[in-house]
């Protein structure tokens, strides 16, 4: 039937064998990537994890093996001992790093057969969907372009290890099965056999194991950790995802952000071979949603937001008056040469605004002749000449507005100029700019629940100034709370935490949490509270995301070896999938139809 290995050791791999090898004898292994006859001569590209390399099967070379040859399908998988030979000149092959030679065989040896795969595994053929690709990983990674984001991943793994070890972080794993952790999303649970009735939940982070080991003395902790969470996905969330996550005592916020960057700069020079510039800027929160209309702001490019709420005060437009007078602002955008957009680009502007909420975006196109606009009549020639000077229009520019209240107008018109960038290609493939964002609020207003939420989570202190709000107007209470931004993407964030109880117990009052709901949630934080808890604070980083933009994914999915769908499912495995009912009530749990 097949063969077997016995007697024979791999040599190099199929990305290893250059021109200075002529003559040598060698082993490889792999996957038969393509066969082609060619008179007389069979040829194979075969490939293994480093790459491919061509191996050649000569009836005068060796009259048996060619004839095995002729089996060769692709994906069979193959051992073969030949002789590294030159191509010649007319054979070489520049795309290939291995371009220059071929290996002529002298024995043959056929591992194992293959189906004939359900889409083709050379790299060019993108258009494969996506669902076929997942329920069929283990063929799609044999795609050098798939496999070659594991091995980066992997790199990067290594690059922090190493950088946080020299910092004398120490790694520890904390508990998969333990109770919940706020920190936004709906928790999986896991009911418990032993005890039926009641249940673990995955970790969404292990913000207060972490907490904990700073409260134990650990001093400096890190792990690459699998966080769980119950969340509508997108390109950039899965349920199951990796921190590089980390806590630090007696620090401020200044020391975690020396660390912070000293590791973006060893992932970037290590993995991409650019030098970051440090330190990183930094943004308070307020700043970003004026200049950027998002707390994650992508700055590699202009186009930024300008309040113009003073200036239309001047105007006739009632539309504008009206939102002005009950509290909301006039924000608007210029559009560099955009005046050239058509009335159904400028109607998916408007929808796009909607999505965020906005109830209008209003426009104007700045001609030769002046304003083409359904504003124009409204709008005095003063106004419209300050309105142009701050925006710093010309001819030809599209000026975009939107008037509502502050956070629906910056956050509409935020993606507005999102669109618009990447509509006009105004964004930089290479560039990388990494932005800290500060002066969070510690609590933002849930206007569905009527109480206010932790914005990042609860634990995380509030600025000493800004204690006495708290119990009078939590909504103006600052956070120690930090994020770090990469190319508009929010790649971190952390804060200092809290470490005295009193303090702890206020911001779970603000939060409405009771204090019996707080001492069956958190009764074990609030007691270690009162065992002297050092100063402490730390940063989370999601790891898939860091590592997809590093290598230009588009997806995180791309980096994650068997991710799950839109719908948080394994297509590999078929996860999630029913249990029979003896393992149910097992568990003490019945399901309802
Ligand atoms: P946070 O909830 O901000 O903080 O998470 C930290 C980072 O994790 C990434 N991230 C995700 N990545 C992929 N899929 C998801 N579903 C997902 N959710 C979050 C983001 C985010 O910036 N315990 C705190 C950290 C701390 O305070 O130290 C925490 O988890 O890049």
């Amino acid at each position: 039937m097949f063969d077997s290995l016995e007697g024979l050791t791999r040599s190099h791999s199929c990305n290893e064998i250059r021109a200075a090898a002529n003559g040598v004898e060698v082993v490889l292994m792999g996957w038969v990537q393509r066969r082609r006859d060619h008179g007389g001569l069979i040829f194979v590209d075969l490939r293994d994890r480093e790459g491919l390399t061509q191996v050649v099967f000569n009836p005068e070379v060796n009259p048996d093996t060619h004839i095995k040859a002729g089996a060769l399908r692709d994906e069979y998988v193959i051992a073969v001992r030949g002789l590294v030979n030159l191509r010649p000149p007319e054979m070489v092959n520049p795309n290939l790093p291995t371009g220059e030679i071929e290996i002529l065989v002298l024995e043959l040896r056929i591992l194992n057969a293959a189906k004939t795969p359900p889409f083709e595994l050379e790299d060019y053929k993108v258009d494969i969907s996506e669902a076929l690709r997942l329920k069929y990983r283990y063929l799609d990674l044999r795609r050098p372009s798939v496999m070659k984001n594991l091995i980066f991943r992997h790199r990067a793994a290594l690059v922090t290890r190493q950088f946080l070890n020299g910092q004398g972080f120490i790694e520890v794993e904390t508990p998969i099965l333990t109770k919940s952790t706020p920190e936004g999303a709906r928790d999986y649970l896991v009911p418990s056999r032993v005890q039926p009735g009641q249940f673990f939940a995955l970790p969404q982070s292990p913000q207060l194991f972490k907490q904990l080991l700073m409260m134990a003395g650990l001093d400096r902790y890190y792990q690459l950790c699998r966080c769980f969470r119950d969340e509508d996905l997108r390109a950039d969330r899965q349920p199951e995802f990796t921190q590089i996550d980390m806590e630090m005592a007696f620090i401020t916020e200044e020391d975690i952000y020396r660390v912070v960057e000293g590791l973006m700069a060893a992932l970037f020079r290590e993995l991409k071979g650019v030098s970051l510039t440090t330190p990183f800027p930094r943004l308070t929160y307020q700043e970003c949603l004026d200049r950027f209309g998002l707390d994650r702001p992508d700055t590699r490019f202009g186009l930024e937001l300008k309040d113009v709420t003073d200036l239309v005060r001047e105007a006739e437009f009632t539309r504008f008056r009206e939102v002005v007078d009950q509290g909301g602002i006039v924000k608007a955008v210029n559009g560099p040469g955009l005046s050239r957009l058509t009335r159904k680009e400028l109607d998916e502007l408007i929808d796009l605004a909607g999505v965020y909420g906005a109830r209008g975006l209003a426009w104007v196109k700045l001609q030769s002749q002046g304003w083409q606009s359904p504003l124009a009549k409204y709008f005095p020639a003063g106004v419209k000449a300050a309105i142009e000077a701050r925006l710093t229009a010309r001819e030809g520019d599209l000026l975009l507005f939107v008037a509502d209240a502050p956070l629906v107008a910056c956050t509409a018109l935020g993606q507005v100029r999102l669109n618009l960038a990447e509509r006009e290609g105004l964004i930089p493939e290479d560039a990388y700019h990494l932005t800290w964002v500060t002066d969070f609020p510690l609590l933002e207003h849930d206007n569905e629940a009527g109480r206010f939420a932790a914005m990042h989570h609860p634990f995380t202190a509030p600025k000493e100034e800004d204690l006495h709000w708290l119990a009078t107007d939590p909504g103006r209470v600052r956070a120690r709370a930090y994020d770090l931004v990469l190319n508009g993407v929010e790649i971190g964030g952390g804060s200092i935490r809290i470490n005295r109880r009193d303090i702890q117990q206020q911001v779970f009052e603000a939060l409405n949490i009771t204090p019996a709901e707080a001492e069956e949630k958190f009764g074990f934080l609030l007691e270690a509270l009162e065992y002297g808890a050092p100063p402490h604070g730390g940063v989370a980083f999601g790891f898939d995301r860091l590592v997809a933009i590093l290598c230009g994914a588009r997806s995180i999915r791309e980096v994650i070896a068997f991710p799950k769908t839109q719908k948080a499912a394994c297509l590999v495995t078929r996860a999630p999938s029913p249990v029979g009912l003896e393992q149910l009530l097992e568990l003490g749990l019945r399901l309802e139809k």
